[in-house]
Order: C-alpha cells, then sequence, then structure tokens
C-alpha cells in the first residue's frame, strides 16, 4: 500500500497526561511547553540548529557524562508528523527517568524534526517533502529539515558516534518491527534489544514486505534507503535503529513502548 503523505492523524492524548480532556497528539503548543519542563529537571542544554520552515529545529544535550568514555547516543523523534508516539514517548521518557541514571551515557536528542507535518498529523512537511530522505543524494533531495540536518553533520555524528535510534510509527501496521544498521552480517545484539522491547507491547510483524523491504524475524536488516538512520550510519557511528509502532494500536501503549525502547537504547547493556 502507498503511504498518504498528506493525509492527517492525530490522537487524544490519555487523561493520564493531565492536559486537558480536549488535547490530542498533534498539540504542538503542549507538546512544546512539557518538554521545556522535561528539560529544565534534566539540565539539557538546547541549541537551535535552524529554523526550516519557521519552525526551530533543536539539538538538546545534556551537560557531559561524568565518565569521558561513556557511550554518546542520539535519539531522533518526529520526522514523520503522522507518528506522534515517537515524540510524545521522548518526553515520557525524560519526565520519568532519574537524571542521575543519565549519568552513564553522553545524551543528545533531536526531540521533534518534522514541527509542521506534527502540527498538522501529516507525514510530510508543509513543503511536501519527506524528511526522512534524501541525505544520500537520492530522491528529490533533501527537505527543509534534511539541509540543516546535513548542515550539522560532524555534530550530529560525534552526537550519536556510538548508536543513534530514530523513533518512528506504521500508521498502516498493527504489529510491531525495526529497522537495524549494523557493519555486520545480521543483526545483533544492539537491534535485537530494541526489537524484545517493542514486542514488550505489540505481536511481530509477520515476515514479508514491507514499504518494499523485506522484513525477517522483525527486523529490517542493513536497507540503505537515504534515511536519516542510514545517512548517520555512513558517516561511521556504530550503529543505528528505526523502531516502528504499529499505529492501529491504543495511542497511549505506544508512547509507552516508544518511551521504553527510548530507556533501553539510551541505558542498556550494549
Ligand atoms: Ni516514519
Amino acid at each position: 500500500m502507498q503511504r498518504n503523505g498528506h493525509q492527517s492523524w492525530s490522537w487524544p492524548l490519555a487523561a493520564s497526561w493531565g492536559l486537558g480532556e480536549q488535547a490530542r497528539s498533534n498539540n504542538l503548543a503542549l507538546w512544546q511547553q512539557e518538554f521545556q519542563v522535561a528539560s529544565q529537571r534534566l539540565g539539557l542544554q538546547l541549541t537551535t540548529l535552524g529554523s526550516p520552515l519557521g519552525q526551530a529545529l533543536v539539538l538538546a544535550s545534556r551537560r557531559p557524562a561524568p565518565r569521558a568514555a561513556a557511550p554518546r547516543r542520539l535519539v531522533a523523534c518526529g520526522f514523520h508528523g503522522e507518528e506522534p508516539a515517537g515524540p510524545w514517548g521522548l518526553l515520557r521518557f525524560l519526565q520519568r527517568t532519574d537524571p542521575l541514571a543519565l549519568d552513564a551515557v553522553h545524551l543528545s536528542l533531536l526531540p521533534l524534526v518534522n514541527r509542521t507535518g506534527f502540527l498538522a498529523g501529516t507525514r510530510f512537511n508543509a513543503e511536501g517533502d519527506n524528511p526522512n530522505r534524501g541525505f544520500l543524494g537520492a530522491d528529490a533531495g533533501p527537505s527543509a529539515e534534511g539541509r540543516v540536518l546535513l548542515a550539522h553533520a560532524d555534530t550530529l555524528r560525534e552526537a550519536g558516534r556510538d548508536g543513534v535510534l530514530s523513533c518512528h510509527e506504521d500508521v498502516l501496521a498493527d504489529k510491531a518491527y525495526v529497522y537495524g544498521l549494523e557493519h555486520r552480517e545480521a543483526p545483533g545484539p544492539f537491534t535485537q534489544h530494541l526489537l524484545q522491547t517493542n514486542l514488550r507491547y505489540f505481536e511481530q510483524h509477520a515476515d514479508g514486505k514491507i514499504d518494499n523491504c523485506p522484513v525477517k524475524d522483525g527486523v529490517i536488516f542493513n536497507q540503505f534507503d537515504g534515511s536519516f538512520e542510514h545517512w548517520m550510519f555512513t558517516l561511521g557511528v556504530h550503529a543505528a535503529a528505526c523502531v516502528e509502532t504499529p499505529a492501529l494500536q491504543p495511542f497511549e501503549q505506544r508512547v509507552a513502548a516508544q518511551a521504553e525502547m527510548i530507556e533501553t537504547f539510551l541505558l542498556g547493556r550494549d
């Protein structure tokens, strides 16, 4: 099935967020407000890399970990606006995590890349471009957001040197899967731990094809598609993954899965 980049999707936020009964997942102002609060609690420093389509593209980072050799890990969310459990899941992780636990990692975040898409609830940005394609010269070239990220290649590569996680959803799916990019022949612990975390919440996607990519045992492995994670992988980061929660399932369950996958990625052993 062809994905519609212009169709609008949003879900009501549960009352447990305490954000008002009418709030929906594409409420950018609310998400931004809560992100600011969570950032302050954890002492995150926010740097605006650029302002594609009039919206700040922010890189958040924590002060360096006490142990200089701690891994450098980068989490990116919100490339696709119809996949809101990523940014909300990151927020939930930031709200609940122990600041001392985060000292185990040099943490960097791209909390919400495609703000115009998030607000509209659409996969594509306000210019009709796919922000997760075109990083490696193919397709129609990079989006406005992509051009900002490409201009900060050195910063992002260093931030994600020991791992990059990009948080996505699949609005056509009722089961979970993961894209893994590793410098090896088959998915290793990096990809498998993320998949296993996803499968604590959802059933595993059947073998077959998704968007013409072969999926086997819940993993699409080393798919070179010009995405952000593929670009980071070619820049030499240790490993990269794109996790996919099934958007045909309840929103809060997807948020919880995303939050736990972020925790697994940042604070797990591999
Ligand atoms: Ni996506």
